[in-house]
């Protein structure tokens, strides 16, 4: 593996091969090492063209924690917002000797683009395109549910996970679907028709309308954000009447399953897709989804910069 662009890309072996290394990095953080020389001297340019909280400081914290050396690169007040092309980017990169680009970018395909036309020799990580994919939050989330439900080790296989919400706009549904399914587990989606991609039907998955039928099923549900910056047009008539029906409330999570667990990948709009209580509450891993992720964006940058070390 070059590239992290897409899950399409990853293997099953080498997905497993990923959650191992994150857990076993994961471990060593706990035993006190904080801190591993793997990529000293490396530099991990973190190139964000859209807003990000967690996934930006969860790859600079990974690339820290090996070592290397982080540039941040964020689209505003940079001069991309003067109009520089990204090939103009990309070979200033190449030329301050970036070994790794963590690409964010709200066009499909950006990261691929960057890494097809080779302006610059570095690994290329798509860290969200468009409403595309987003790898390392699939990564991250399957990891969070094989440590909670699969003893940590092993695949997925029979687990049957619940996404709700806005799977149209969702580069994390997309990613999620395509590794939840090599990993065995049986994906549902759960929407209103209107925020379900044209051929959803194509992807493997099982779909429903009606969360209140599923929600006793699932051992896990992954809410969604309803992404309103991407929404040009009404997608449901009101904002209550979405939660009424597409809501993950108090109500439903006392149906859930012994064992059952809460998802979302942040940031939340409490009240709206979750009520405050559910993302409090004991089934909720949402706190942990964010720990893992540097574990597992570490193993990322480990075994596409380091790994032959
Ligand atoms: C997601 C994203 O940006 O795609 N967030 C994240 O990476 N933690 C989901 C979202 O924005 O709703």
């Amino acid at each position: 593996m070059n590239h992290l662009l897409s899950i399409n890309d990853v293997t099953r072996e080498s997905a497993l091969e990923i959650l191992d290394t994150a857990a076993e990095l994961s471990r060593l953080s706990e035993n006190s090492i904080k801190k591993f020389p793997t990529l000293r001297g490396r530099t991990v340019v973190n190139l964000f063209f859209e807003d990000s909280t967690r996934t930006r400081i969860s790859f600079e914290a990974a690339a820290k924690r090996l070592s290397a050396d982080v540039i941040n690169f964020s689209a505003k007040g940079s001069s991309l917002s003067k109009g520089e092309s990204l090939k103009d980017t990309a070979l200033t990169l190449q030329a301050m000797g970036a070994d790794a680009v963590v690409i964010r970018h709200s066009a499909s395909g950006a990261a691929h683009q960057l890494a097809r036309q080779k302006w610059m020799s570095g690994a290329v990580i798509n860290a969200g395109d468009g409403t595309h994919e987003h790898p390392t939050q699939a990564l991250l989330d399957a990891f969070t549910i094989r440590r909670n439900l699969a003893n940590g080790e092993g695949d997925l296989k029979g687990l049957r996970v619940g996404i709700v919400g806005d799977i149209l706009h969702s580069r994390v549904a997309r990613s999620n679907v395509l590794l939840l399914q090599k990993l065995g587990a049986t994906v549902v989606l759960i929407a209103p028709p209107t925020l379900l991609p044209v051929g959803v039907e194509k992807w493997g998955t099982e779909i429903s309308f009606n969360l209140d039928e599923e929600i006793d099923e699932v051992d896990v549900i992954m809410m969604l954000r309803v992404q309103r910056e991407r929404m040009d047009d009404l997608f449901f008539p009101t904002e209550r009447e979405y939660s009424r029906n597409f809501g993950l409330n108090n109500e439903r999570i006392q149906r859930m399953k012994k064992g059952a667990i809460v998802m979302h990948p942040g940031p939340m709009n409490r009240g709206l897709e979750i009520s405050a209580d559910s993302a409090d509450s004991k089934r909720s891993v949402i706190v942990e989804q964010v720990a893992n992720g540097v574990s597992v964006r570490m193993a990322v940058l480990y075994l596409l910069l380091g790994g032959s070390q």
